[in-house]
């Protein structure tokens, strides 16, 4: 019997924009999947889409007992947690040698046939190898470090990523005039916050900028403006959609002393409030 956990991600800067190249920074987060499994003659009774492809991938018959501490389908990368922790755990329990970049390559094209091509390697590389991570096309660099206080706000609105991505492509087909210059100053954001990723006053008013740009493209929602605003209001640094919009969640990053405060704020309005920070470690055997 082996079990593995692997944790959750928020976007900080880029979504959206980083399917068109331009540069995303995302970072694990506190909430974990748990994933345990147990050699087994029969196979599991099919669990869902992604721990079917593990297996698959992998190549071999087992059981799987999952429990998961990040919401579903909010944006912060639960099926790709489920399926690094999964790939994780039979590569132990099997002793199939697989390299950490192995789950990585594997789990990004599970999750790519699951969504229909509609997933980039974001989530599944932030969640292998935790940290915080610059996604740029193909290439993936850690960043630094930082300790960061993070209120995680969940709408409750259901969207769907998928939905999200085809609703900018077509913006972005009819009016690249506006869109794309909105690209490329979301690339702009993004590239000037690497350089004050320590400082969370100016971070904020990056985070600012970025979630306006991101209005400015229709990925917004009314609860999610509300809880931006809200935390804001609380004195958060700065707030932000986090993911594909339209529902889903947003993130604050806040001083230490006032993140309790900022998380009153969003319970305030009827949304779901997770104060957490960086996860450095990514996939780990428990
Ligand atoms: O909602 P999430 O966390 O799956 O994020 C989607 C982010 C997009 O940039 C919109 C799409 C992607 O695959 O990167």
């Amino acid at each position: 019997m082996a079990t593995w956990s692997a944790p959750g991600k928020v976007f900080l800067f880029g979504e959206h924009a980083v399917v068109y190249g331009k540069p995303g920074i995302a970072m694990a987060i506190k909430p974990r999947v748990f994933v345990t499994v147990r050699k087994s003659k029969r196979p599991a009774r099919a669990k869902s889409p992604y721990i079917d492809g593990c297996f698959e991938a992998m190549g071999v018959v087992g059981s799987v007992y999952i429990n998961s501490q990040i919401p579903s389908s909010s944006g912060l990368g639960s099926s790709a947690a489920v399926t690094v922790a999964t790939l994780s755990a039979i590569n132990d329990e099997f002793a199939l040698n697989k390299s950490r970049e192995d789950i990585a390559n594997m789990a990004f094209e599970i999750e790519k046939t699951v969504q229909k091509g509609r997933a980039s390697p974001t989530d599944t590389t932030v969640s292998t190898y935790g940290g915080i991570v610059l996604i740029t096309g193909s290439s993936r660099r850690r960043l630094p470090p930082q300790n960061m206080h993070l209120v995680i706000g969940d709408s409750l609105v259901s969207h769907s990523t998928a939905k999200m991505v085809e609703q900018v492509a077509e913006l972005k087909k009819t009016n690249p005039g506006i869109v794309d210059p909105i690209l490329d100053a979301i690339e702009g954001v993004g590239l000037a916050a690497i350089h004050h990723l320590s400082n969370p006053k100016e971070l904020g008013r990056y985070m600012n900028m970025n979630h306006a740009l991101l209005e400015a493209m229709g990925v917004g929602h009314p609860q999610l403006s509300r809880l931006v605003l809200a935390s804001r209001s609380a004195g958060a640094f700065g707030a932000k959609i986090t993911g594909a919009g339209g529902g889903g969640c947003m993130v604050a990053l806040c001083a230490k002393p006032v993140r309790h405060r900022v998380a009153q704020a969003i319970q305030s309005c009827d949304a779901r409030a997770i104060v957490t920070g960086l996860d450095t470690e990514g996939a780990r055997k428990e």
